[in-house]
C-alpha cells in the first residue's frame, strides 16, 4: 500500500452528456482509492444534481467490478445540473429561473464528511467544479467528450470511440452511395467544435468535410460535387459537422434546452446542404444524421486505456494535494492544468493543425 494521505473520503461524480469510457475511470479512481490508499468512496448521482440533492452512494470493489467496458456511467448524469446556475422552478411565463445552490453543494459535502470531489466531465462540468473549488470544495477534473475540445489537454476520453463509431458509419454509406451514385452527406456531433467531422472525414476517405471553424461557400461545394460527376466519380462523400454555417450565414439550432446552462442542442445542417446541392447541380442527395450513437456503447480499447490512466492520476493528484486541477494529455504524457483555464473554455481545430493540411493535402475540399 502507497503512503497514506491526508485525505479520507472522496466523492466521484460524471457530468455533461454521456461518453464512452466514463465507467472505465469511475473504475479507475475506486480501485486506485480502494486499493492504493484505503480511502472511502462515494458515488454522487447524476452529476452535479446528486450534489444539490444529496443523493450519493458508496462505491465498493464490487460496485467497480465487470464496468470497464460498459458504455454510458453506472452513476448516471445530467447536462443541466451546474451548481452555481440551477433552474429550480419556472416564472409565470414559463420561463426558468436560475439560482446560485452551490452553499447547498457545501452543506451536502460536509454533511458526507468528504475531503474532495472528482469530477468527471466536459468544459460545463470543469466550470462547475471551478465555482465549487472557489467555494471551498477541493476537486480534481478529469476530461471527457466525445467533442475533444477541452482547452489543456491534447485529446478527451471518448473521442477515439466517437471517431470509430462515426468511420464505421461513413465506410457503409461509402458503399451504398457508389452504389447509387449519389451524394451522401453524414452529419457528426461535436458542437463548436469539427474534431470529430475531422478525424472521421479523413479516416474514411470523405471528398468534403465541413466543420464549424471553416465557414463553407455552397457554391464552391456544389461545384466539388458537379466536377466530380463529370470525372465520372459518380458519387461524393460529405462530412458535416453540426457546428459548420455557410460564409456570412449561422448554424442550424435544432432545440433549446431553456433549463440547461448550455441551452442550444445543434443539428439539421447536413438537410440545409443537401437541398442546396440538389437545387444548384440537381445530384441527387441523401442525409444521415449519425445523433447519439456516437456516444453510446463500449469504449475503444484507446480510451479504455486513457480512462485508466486519466482516472488512476487524478487520485494520485488527490493524494497528493494537487487540488483543483484537471488531468491532461500533453505531448503523450499525462500531466495536469488548473481547472479554472479549462472552465467554459472550448478548443477548436487550428488552421495550421497538421491534419487540416493532411486533408487538404490528399484532395479533400474543407468549403473555402
Ligand atoms: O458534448 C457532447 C454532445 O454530444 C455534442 O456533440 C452535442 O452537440 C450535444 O452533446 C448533444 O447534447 P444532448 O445529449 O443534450 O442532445
Amino acid at each position: 500500500m502507497a503512503e497514506t494521505c491526508k485525505i479520507k473520503r472522496i466523492g466521484v461524480l460524471t457530468g455533461g452528456g454521456d461518453c464512452p469510457g466514463l465507467n472505465a475511470v469511475i473504475r479507475a479512481v475506486t480501485k486506485t482509492a480502494l486499493f492504493q490508499y484505503n480511502l472511502e468512496v462515494w458515488g454522487i448521482e447524476d452529476g452535479y444534481l446528486g450534489l444539490i440533492r444529496n443523493r450519493m452512494r458508496r462505491l465498493a470493489r464490487d460496485d467497480v467490478s465487470n464496468i470497464l467496458t460498459a458504455g454510458g456511467t453506472i452513476l448516471g448524469t445530467s447536462n443541466k445540473a451546474n451548481p452555481s446556475h440551477f433552474s429550480t422552478e419556472k416564472d409565470e411565463a414559463g420561463n426558468p429561473v436560475f439560482e446560485d445552490v452551490t452553499a447547498r453543494c457545501l452543506e451536502h459535502f460536509k454533511e458526507r464528511k468528504l475531503d474532495l470531489l472528482i469530477c468527471i466531465g466536459g468544459d460545463g462540468t470543469m466550470s462547475g467544479a471551478s465555482g465549487l473549488a472557489a467555494c471551498g470544495i477541493p476537486c480534481v477534473g478529469v476530461p471527457k467528450t466525445i467533442d475533444n475540445d477541452l482547452m489543456g489537454t491534447e485529446t478527451t476520453f471518448g473521442f477515439q470511440t466517437a471517431v470509430q463509431v462515426a468511420t464505421d458509419a461513413l465506410d457503409r454509406i461509402h458503399t451504398t452511395a457508389s452504389s447509387h451514385h449519389r451524394v451522401m452527406l453524414v452529419e457528426t456531433m461535436g458542437r463548436n467544435a469539427g474534431w470529430l467531422a475531422l478525424h472521421s472525414g479523413v479516416a474514411s476517405g470523405a471528398d468534403i468535410i465541413l466543420v464549424p471553424e471553416v465557414s463553407f461557400d455552397i457554391d464552391k461545394v456544389a461545384g466539388v460535387c458537379e466536377q466530380r460527376s463529370c470525372y465520372g466519380k459518380a458519387f461524393t462523400i460529405i462530412v458535416v459537422s453540426e457546428g459548420a454555417k455557410p460564409l456570412g450565414g449561422d448554424v442550424v439550432v435544432n432545440r433549446i434546452i431553456k433549463d440547461s446552462p448550455d441551452p442550444i442542442r445543434l443539428g439539421g445542417i447536413s438537410q440545409v446542404v443537401a437541398d442546396q446541392i440538389t437545387e444548384k447541380t440537381g445530384l441527387e442527395t441523401r442525409t444521415t444524421i449519425l445523433g447519439h450513437v456516437q456516444r453510446g456503447g463500449t469504449p475503444c480499447a484507446y480510451d479504455r486505456v486513457l480512462a485508466t490512466m486519466f482516472g488512476h492520476a487524478a487520485l494520485e493528484l488527490a493524494v497528493q494535494g494537487q487540488w483543483n486541477r484537471m488531468v491532461a494529455m500533453q505531448k503523450g504524457r499525462i500531466v495536469s492544468v488548473p481547472i479554472e483555464e479549462v472552465a467554459n473554455r472550448q478548443r477548436l481545430v487550428a488552421m495550421d493543425h497538421p491534419l487540416v493540411a493532411a486533408a487538404r493535402g490528399v484532395g479533400t475540399f474543407l468549403g473555402d
